[in-house]
């Protein structure tokens, strides 16, 4: 596919995500549900310039001269750049790509997958072309992979559809009829705690290596509750909604994948009349969600969040 190059400045964005629930079983084929988080965005910006193709993250401090990297690099924004090049069929112009994220890196909310997809479109439309979402998707997963080498590909997936997914591992999204907002009034807060995905998702397979039948156990119970949550959403059933949220901590708990903090916050919320609370994403820090009577009740939510010890928390 080859488009017309740009002469002027492209800037596209991502969204970060959040696990309604599933998480952890869906590596094992399980089904999950995951929403977008359209506030909290990744940007890829590209100025056409005199510079070989150069991508810098000024948050971070990084900065990669693309000429230096092969297509299989392990660098993820290099890698992530490269394989859209392939996809539009041209070669890396002289120009200089900016990142700049607002999602809290190792929080469990998609930054890698976000900023991936970011730099997909961008790079999509610098050559004037368009990156469909299966396309997106396709490219964050591959550098998933070098974050964690099992991801089931729900992140990427409900980054590049900005819709919320109800995802099993292989097949094609459903794409599910569901906001963040009154219909769901859900409150996410982070521990502060960052912790790589691919920390929680190693020991939860040396656990099934262990001891196969106990964990497909959880597994299938999980699978249970992702099933009971989608017929309360289509329901409207928050009550239903968040009983299954707090049966879905408990079997995280006893896979190992919570921590202190996380199931401090949890009881906060259900102490502030939450209808249920659970972690989400894959664990050991990073952020819980909280299902509010309404919203205004996840305003108050939000605050009695902050009150017990979360970093930031949104609705
Ligand atoms: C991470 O957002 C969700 C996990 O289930 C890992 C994955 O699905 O790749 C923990």
């Amino acid at each position: 596919m080859a488009g017309i190059e740009q002469a002027t400045t492209i800037e596209r964005g991502a969204c970060a995500k959040v696990i309604l629930c599933g998480e952890h079983a869906v590596v094992y084929g399980r089904p999950a549900i995951a929403l977008p988080l359209p506030m909290l965005r990744a940007r890829a910006r590209i100025e056409p310039g005199r510079r070989a193709f150069t991508i810098v993250a000024p948050d971070v401090g990084v900065t990669v001269s693309l000429w230096r990297h092969s297509r299989l690099t392990r660098n993820p924004l290099a890698r992530a750049a490269l394989a859209a090049f392939e996809f539009v069929g041209q070669r890396p112009p002289r120009a200089t790509l900016t990142v700049t994220s607002d999602i809290p890196v190792g929080a469990n909310l998609g930054s890698g997958a976000a900023v991936s997809v970011a730099i997909g479109r961008a790079i999509a439309a610098y050559f004037d072309c368009a990156l469909p979402p299966e396309e997106a998707s396709r490219l964050a997963y591959e550098v998933e992979q070098l974050h964690h080498g099992l991801p089931s590909g729900i992140d990427n997936t409900v980054i590049a559809y900005e819709q919320p997914v109800w995802f099993v591992r292989g097949k094609p999204p459903e794409l599910l009829d569901v906001e963040i907002g009154a219909g769901l009034p859900l409150v996410i807060a982070d521990t502060g705690i960052a912790t790589p995905t691919r920390i929680p998702v190693g020991d939860v397979r040396a656990a099934w290596e262990r001891d196969r039948d106990r964990i497909e156990g959880y597994f299938n119970a999980i699978a249970s509750l992702v099933r009971l949550s989608r017929e309360a959403l289509e329901r409207g059933d928050l009550e239903q909604l968040g009983h299954a949220m707090n049966a879905n901590h408990v079997l995280l708990q006893q896979l190992g994948v919570s921590c202190p903090e996380l199931d401090a916050l949890c009881n906060a919320a259900r102490s502030a009349g939450a209808l249920g609370a659970k972690m989400s994403g894959g664990g050991r820090g990073g952020n819980m969600i909280a299902l509010a009577c309404d919203v205004t009740h996840a305003k108050a939510l939000r605050e009695a969040l902050l009150h017990a010890g979360a970093k930031r928390a949104f609705t």
